[in-house]
């Protein structure tokens, strides 16, 4: 089964309102490709305002995060029924900066991915190595124990809507991207771990992206790879070069 592209801007905490609507004007003639979803994921306040500004073109839109109540007493936090009002499609969970910084672990991060399928939102789950861990050549233990424990209870159906984004964390925003041959590698072993999870025709389906220095330069021999479709895409989503990035 031939899997469509997933191509996938993560903005982090950049850009303004107006900002945002500003890129996104920029950005649309250079985005239009219809063989591939293109995916906007923007910080909370710019979800509005740039879901507004798609409109009428093949752009998508996500969050960064969500948190997994459906309302109540957590101050600071968005739920899933708010992200499906305000017209997003997918939510990051899991970014290797929410699991640094703000301490999120896989417990919390599978009440997440539960709870973005059930309001209908698309999970984009995030999975990686720090540099150590690839030293230590425990890279793929450690990624099968982190799709293991994301995944707890979610159903073969759901896994094959998923998308799985896998970002060594030292090449992100380091400039230092993976060798085609290791995003390659990672992500065969992601698929590989599904299949034995679920089933072939799960692991068939899921969408497995990476994400770590993507740019213009090496992302169509990056997605070429048979395992890998699409990319998680940082700093080169702010800029011009998301256009040749997504017509790779
Ligand atoms: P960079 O593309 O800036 O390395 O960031 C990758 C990333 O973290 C996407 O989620």
């Amino acid at each position: 089964m031939a899997r469509k592209k997933i191509i996938a801007g993560n903005w982090k905490m950049n850009m303004t309102p107006s900002q945002a609507v500003a890129l996104v004007k920029e950005l649309e003639p250079l985005v239009k490709n219809d063989a591939v979803d293109v995916v906007y994921c923007v910080p909370a306040v710019d979800i509005v305002p740039v879901v507004e500004a798609v409109k009428g073109s093949n752009v998508q839109v996500g969050a960064e995060n969500m948190y997994f109540e459906d309302k109540g007493a957590y101050t600071g936090e968005t739920s899933a029924e708010m992200l499906v009002d305000a017209g997003v499609k997918y939510v990051i969970i899991g970014h290797s900066e929410r699991r640094d910084y703000f301490k999120e672990d896989d417990e919390l991060l599978n009440k997440k991915v539960k709870k973005a399928f059930e309001a209908g939102l698309t999970p984009i789950l995030c999975c990686g190595e720090s540099l150590e861990q690839r030293e230590m050549g425990v890279t793929m233990d450690w990624i099968r124990l982190q799709i293991k424990s994301d995944l707890k209870d979610i159903t073969a159906d759901q896994v094959k809507e998923l998308v799985i984004a896998y970002e060594p964390i030292w090449a992100i925003g380091t400039g230092k991207t993976a060798t085609t041959e290791q995003a390659e590698e990672v992500c065969k072993g992601i698929r590989d771990c599904i299949a034995e999870i679920y089933d072939a025709a799960t692991a068939d389906a899921v969408r497995i992206q990476y994400g770590g220095s993507v740019n213009a330069g090496n992302a169509s021999e990056l997605f070429a790879q048979p395992d890998i479709d699409g990319g998680l895409v940082g700093g080169a989503s702010l800029k011009a070069d998301f256009g040749n990035i997504v017509n790779y």
